[in-house]
């Protein structure tokens, strides 16, 4: 469970990763594929819009984190479609550390360990949401 200073940091922390979402967007598959070459062609649409929406999506939860319960549907559509681009659970340890680094560069001094614990909290609330869903659907 997230705390509301947890939500708070998250929030914050997310406001000054906006302006540079698609920096952001670019360091996080550069760094992704560097981990995990293998996952490269899973991605076959244009990446700068595949960026686009995974940002939409960590910004739609970051939106909905004092009341989850209202995308947990469509979080579970989402790990059901994830089976269909050939996305298994271990994959979501690369992507989470990925994501994390990427929070990690775009944030410098602000990305504090508590924002860090935050925000583990986040993606794990949402990888084992898709996660499940997949698993049920499999
Ligand atoms: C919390 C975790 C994740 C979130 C929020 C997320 C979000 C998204 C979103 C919003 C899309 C676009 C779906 C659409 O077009 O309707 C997508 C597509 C995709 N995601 Fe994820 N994803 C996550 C985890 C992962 C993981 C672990 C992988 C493994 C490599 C992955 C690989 C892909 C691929 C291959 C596509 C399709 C790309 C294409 O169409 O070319 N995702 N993801």
């Amino acid at each position: 469970m997230l705390t509301s200073e947890q939500i708070t940091l998250v929030k914050d922390s997310w406001g000054k990763v906006v302006p540079i979402a698609g920096t952001a967007a670019g360091l996080f598959y550069g760094k992704l594929f560097e981990m995990d070459p293998a996952l490269r062609p899973m991605f076959t649409s244009d990446m700068t819009v595949q960026g686009e929406k995974l940002m939409r999506m960590i910004g739609i939860a970051v939106d909905h984190l004092d009341k989850l319960d209202e995308i947990v549907p469509a979080v579970q559509e989402l790990g059901v479609k994830h089976l269909d681009y050939g996305v298994r659970n271990s994959h979501y340890d690369t992507v989470g550390t990925a994501l994390l680094w990427t929070l990690e560069q775009g944030l410098g001094e602000a990305f504090t360990p508590d924002v860090r614990k935050a925000w583990t909290e986040v993606y794990t609330l949402l990888a084992s949401t898709m996660k499940a869903a997949a698993t049920a659907a499999a």
